[in-house]
C-alpha cells in the first residue's frame, strides 16, 4: 500500500498495449489483439503478482475478457470494474466464468441507486457491488474507490483499460508504475487513450525497456512535474 499523508491506497500498475501510433484498439470500441505471445506471458504474470484487476464497463462491453491468468503461473487479480450505471450484462464471462470462492467474485463499483432492476440478479451471481460518489464530470471518484479497496484489504491493483480509464488514473495522479506494450503496428483511426479528454501531463522516470518477441515494453514510475 501507498501511504500519502493522511491516506494510503493500494499500489496501482497501469498495462496497456499500444500499436506505434499510441492506440490501443484498431477503433473505438473493437477488441484488438495487439500483444505478441511472449509480451502476454508478461502481462499475464503482472496479472498474477496483483490481487485486483480493473477496467472500466466499455472494456467489458466491447472484449467480454475474462481477466484470468491463462500464459503464465499464479492465482487469478479479483476483477474490478468501473460501472456508474451498473451496466454489466449478467452473461458476460465475467459474470458467468467459474471463481475460486466467493471473495474472489467481481467487484462492480457503481454510483449510488443505478440500476436499482438489474442489481439483484448481478448480486444473484456474486457480484460485490460497491458505491461511490461522482466527480464534477460525471465520473466515479477514483480516489474514494481506492480507499474502500483498501479498507477491503486489496492492497495492489493492475489497471487495464481501457481508454478512458487509463486516462482517468493517469490525470489523477493515482499511479505507482506503468508497463507498455508497444507491437510493431501502425493502426490509422485507432483509439488513443491520451489523444483527448482531461490532461495531466506526466513523465516516466526510471525507464525500462525490454524486448519481448517482436514487441517493446516500456516500464517505468510516472511523475508530475507541477
Ligand atoms: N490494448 C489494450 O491494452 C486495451 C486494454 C483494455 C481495453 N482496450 C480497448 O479499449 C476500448 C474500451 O475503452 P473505453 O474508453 O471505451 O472504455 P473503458 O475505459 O474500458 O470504460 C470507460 C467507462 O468506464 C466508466 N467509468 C466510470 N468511472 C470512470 C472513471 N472515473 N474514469 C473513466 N471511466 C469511468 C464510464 O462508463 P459509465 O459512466 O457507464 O460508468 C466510462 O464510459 C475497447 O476498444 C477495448 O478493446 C484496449
Amino acid at each position: 500500500m501507498i501511504n500519502d499523508p493522511g491516506t494510503a491506497r493500494p499500489r496501482i500498475t497501469l498495462a496497456w498495449a499500444q500499436g506505434l501510433d499510441g492506440s490501443i484498439a484498431a477503433a473505438p470500441g473493437l477488441r484488438t489483439a495487439l500483444s505478441g505471445p511472449e509480451s502476454l506471458r508478461m502481462t499475464h504474470g503482472l496479472r498474477a503478482s496483483h490481487e485486483g484487476i480493473l477496467v472500466g464497463i466499455g472494456t467489458v462491453l466491447a472484449d467480454d475478457p475474462t481477466l484470468t491468468v491463462r500464459f503464465a503461473e499464479g492465482p487469478d487479480p479479483r476483477p474490478i470494474v468501473l460501472d456508474a450505471a451498473l451496466r454489466m450484462p449478467p452473461g458476460s464471462r465475467l459474470m458467468t466464468r467459474p471463481y475460486a470462492c466467493p471473495g474472489s467474485r467481481p467487484i462492480l463499483v457503481t454510483a449510488a441507486g443505478s440500476n436499482p432492476a438489474g442489481r439483484g440478479a448481478l448480486e444473484a451471481l456474486g457480484a460485490e457491488i460497491i458505491e461511490v460518489g461522482c466527480t464534477a464530470r460525471g465520473s466515479l471518484d477514483l480516489a474514494e474507490l481506492l480507499e474502500k479497496l483498501v479498507a477491503m484489504n486489496i492492497a495492489s491493483v493492475m489497471v487495464e483499460g481501457g481508454a478512458r480509464v487509463l486516462a482517468a488514473f493517469i490525470s489523477a495522479r493515482l499511479v505507482d508504475r506503468v508497463v507498455i506494450t508497444i507491437a510493431p503496428r501502425i493502426l490509422p483511426g485507432g483509439l488513443n487513450p491520451f489523444q483527448s479528454g482531461p490532461g495531466a501531463a506526466c513523465l516516466i522516470a526510471g525507464l525500462g525497456i525490454e524486448r519481448l518477441g517482436d514487441d517493446l515494453c516500456l516500464s517505468g514510475r510516472p511523475t508530475w512535474p507541477d
